[in-house]
């Protein structure tokens, strides 16, 4: 009988320490995943119930700056700090696009300051210049660089100057005005942020437009590294990842893109992203807005990023963009 107690006693035991080992197991498995789940979901969370910051108030600023402030996203971002009292800076493209949203601007806000540099972020182009002469006099503590463009097609097929002018706009000229503005910020031992429209192409493959999303995972990259060195001088530094806006933005590219036509049918206006830019400032480093951003980040995370890009080497031949444009190559 005692005998019997005993081998039940171990059985469990045993059943027990296997079962315990399995957790153990299971729990350092899941742990990875689990963490960051938290963690990714924390920060966003926390930017979408935190109240819109008042940049004037934060930064003791009068004056904001904006690059592609004349149309789309810009032009929101625009509005929102003239909302917020701020004068603007708006640098874009010297066109009618640009001077119909300075007169829209001074009507609507007829108290505060607005100054427009219209210039071309192009190879060659002095633009930084430009940007200084019309600032030289201002103290402005609030960046947005936010211009940009996407030259679609395989990138063999697309003309290099053309990739090269893409990347000045999205990147270089990032690079440019960021350094001018920062350094008077630190010298002048004054807050601020810098903010980079960036992009989900910034962290998935983008076959048709590598340049694109090389640019933005640049300028994404470029935020982190920028957040951690200037947080502690008071200087808030993010990179926001927008899903689909309905913008001027698809209205200029050189190839439908099928994959981004479908993706377009769920854009949201402008209007609906700068309270939650402005709720990502301070906050994060990087920041994924809307549906198709936080849907990508979170069903790719996991993989490794040379397995996902074999996956989608596969797949991409069978894509109808892919078999479009692959008629003239070999
Ligand atoms: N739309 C989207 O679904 C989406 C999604 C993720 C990220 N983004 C990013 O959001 C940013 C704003 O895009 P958006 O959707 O608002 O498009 P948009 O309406 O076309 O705005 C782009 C702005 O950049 C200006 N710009 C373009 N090329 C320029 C150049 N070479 N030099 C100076 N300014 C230039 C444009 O001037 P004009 O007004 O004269 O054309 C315009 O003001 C871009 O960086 C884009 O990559 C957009």
């Amino acid at each position: 009988m005692a005998e019997e107690t005993c081998s039940a006693l171990a059985t469990t035991a045993v059943t027990n320490g296997v079962a315990m080992w399995q957790v153990v197991l299971l729990g350092i498995f899941a742990f990875p995943t689990i963490f960051w789940i938290v963690m990714y979901l924390l920060p966003q969370l926390y930017c979408v119930i935190r109240p819109v910051p008042d940049l004037k108030k934060r930064y003791n600023a009068e004056w904001a700056l904006v690059t592609g402030g004349g149309s789309g996203i810009g032009k929101a971002i625009s509005f929102k700090l003239a909302k917020q009292g701020l004068n603007v800076v708006v640098v874009s493209l010297d066109d009618d696009i640009l001077k119909d949203t300075m007169k829209q601007l001074r009507e609507t806000f007829p108290k505060q300051q607005f100054k427009s540099v219209g210039c071309n972020f192009s190879p060659g182009v002095d633009y930084l210049k430009q940007i200084q002469d019309a600032t030289n006099d201002l103290e402005i503590p609030i960046i947005f660089n936010n211009a940009g463009f996407m030259v679609t097609g395989f990138f063999d097929q697309a003309p290099l100057g053309k990739l090269l002018a893409n990347m000045e706009c999205n990147a270089t000229a990032s690079v440019n005005i960021t350094h001018h503005f920062v350094s008077k910020l630190v010298s002048g031992k004054k807050k601020g942020c810098v903010v980079f429209t960036s992009s989900v192409a910034g962290f998935i493959p983008t076959p048709f437009s590598g340049m694109y999303g090389a640019t933005k995972a640049f300028v994404s990259q470029l935020a982190c590294s920028l957040h951690i060195e200037l947080q502690s001088l008071g200087i808030d530094v993010c990179a926001v990842h927008p899903s689909p806006v309905s913008s001027n933005f698809y209205n200029n590219l050189d190839h439908k893109i099928e994959i981004l036509e479908s993706a377009c049918k769920q854009a949201v206006p402008p209007e609906a992203l700068p309270d939650d830019i402005f709720r990502s400032i301070g906050v994060c480093a990087l920041r994924d807005l809307g549906g198709m951003a936080v849907g990508s980040r979170m069903g790719t995370f996991w993989l490794p990023y040379n397995f996902f890009t074999e996956v989608f080497a596969t797949a991409a031949p069978y894509l109808p963009d892919w078999k479009t444009h692959n008629k003239t190559r070999r």
